[in-house]
């Protein structure tokens, strides 16, 4: 049956399910932002940074000089595709924040060449992207099924379908470090819930590193990332009429070495004041006032499988790139 809320195109090869309220970006991002701008340091929620010009902000990121972690794990699926294929015969794969889904083809393509390869499910908050993806995907392979569903993967992993036999969970780019460590293990629990038996995860981390490599991935010579810490100013401006001047704002990337993760974070330039009327909420930001928008946690192989032995998952794989800056890890349920 066709579920309630998903257009399906007459090919039957695409399906898009819409798992968000019509009024989420609004309702959700109202309580997120009042939670995290009536607290102290204050906070930003991260899931706002991807809207239409967002995701694209984030793509433009993947193509920068400076951040290595999408090259380094394309570097590691394309030398070990085919291994993944023969170790998970999957029948389907289900991608979490798949955003573009451009490096997942290295995947599809080996899943196709083992025969195995039926349908690709794509999970994620930017129904735009998703459509962009699922375009290509449906020119690149003619007998895939393409099933994309617009959710947040932290609240609604029981809606995806539950199509398939042996199904390979993918979570790559290193979103799992934009977690904080209580998430994560939520998180990580939740796609656990999800498994059966025969099912795998693919999990991408990055790796802790020095800062003279994480740092500039994070804060970019063109300034790329600056516009993308500042989006999430400009989806608040606009979903909640809020009055941020963006030209005051400065983006800034530290690595702490106490919790070994990149923080982002956004500097006010000078003193000022931000209404957001629709929050009923009058902001005072002294100079240089800094607020936190993102974590992006760097990992070692022990804490990845602690972590994942935590949730109920064992590790059967791991891989680097040859530089060791990336984590690729192949995970089954223990029990
Ligand atoms: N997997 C891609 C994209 C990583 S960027 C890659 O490796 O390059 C993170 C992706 O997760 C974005 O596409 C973003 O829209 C999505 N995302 C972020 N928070 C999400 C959430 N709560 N639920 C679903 N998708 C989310
Ligand atoms: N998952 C990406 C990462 O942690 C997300 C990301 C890259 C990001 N650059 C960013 C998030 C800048 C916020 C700001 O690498």
């Amino acid at each position: 049956m066709t579920p309630l809320g998903s257009r399906l195109d007459s090919s039957s090869r695409f399906a898009l399910d819409q798992h968000l309220p019509a009024d989420f970006a609004e309702q959700a991002l109202r309580a997120d932002v009042l939670a995290g701008l009536s607290a102290t340091p204050k906070t930003l929620p991260p899931k706002w940074f991807y809207d239409a010009r967002g995701s694209e902000l984030f793509t433009a990121i993947t193509r920068l000089p400076e951040y290595y972690p999408t090259r380094a794990e394309a570097a590691i699926l394309a030398r070990e595709a085919a291994e993944i294929a023969t170790e998970t015969s999957a029948d389907t794969v289900v991608e979490l924040g798949s955003g573009s889904s451009e490096k997942t083809h290295l995947l599809l393509d080996a899943l196709r060449d083992a025969g195995t390869l039926a349908r690709y499910v794509a999970v994620d908050v930017s129904e735009s992207a998703l459509v962009e993806a699922a375009a290509v995907l449906l020119e690149d392979y003619p007998e895939l099924v393409v099933h994309s569903v617009v959710a947040d993967f932290e609240q609604q992993l029981h809606l995806l379908p539950a199509d398939g036999q042996r199904r390979l969970f993918v979570f790559l780019g290193g979103t799992i470090g934009n977690f904080a460590p209580a998430g994560r293990r939520a998180f990580l629990a939740a796609v656990r819930a999800c498994m059966r038996a025969g099912d795998h995860l693919l999990l991408g981390t990055d790796l802790v590193k020095s800062p003279a490599v994480l740092v500039p991935a994070y804060d970019d010579a063109a300034g790329v990332t600056a516009e993308f810490n500042k989006n999430v100013l400009r989806v608040i401006n606009r979903e909640l009429k809020a009055d941020f001047d963006l030209d005051r704002f400065a983006h800034v990337a530290v690595w702490s070495g106490e919790h070994e993760w990149i923080e982002m974070r956004l500097r006010s330039l000078g003193e000022q004041q931000v209404r957001i009327p629709t929050l009923n909420l009058d902001l005072t930001f002294r100079e240089g006032e800094e607020m936190r928008t993102e974590i992006s946690a760097k990992f070692r192989r022990p804490g990845v499988t602690a972590e994942l032995d935590g949730a109920g998952l064992e590790l059967r794989r791991w891989w680097t790139d040859g530089e060791g800056r990336f984590g690729l890890s192949l995970a089954q349920s223990a029990g």
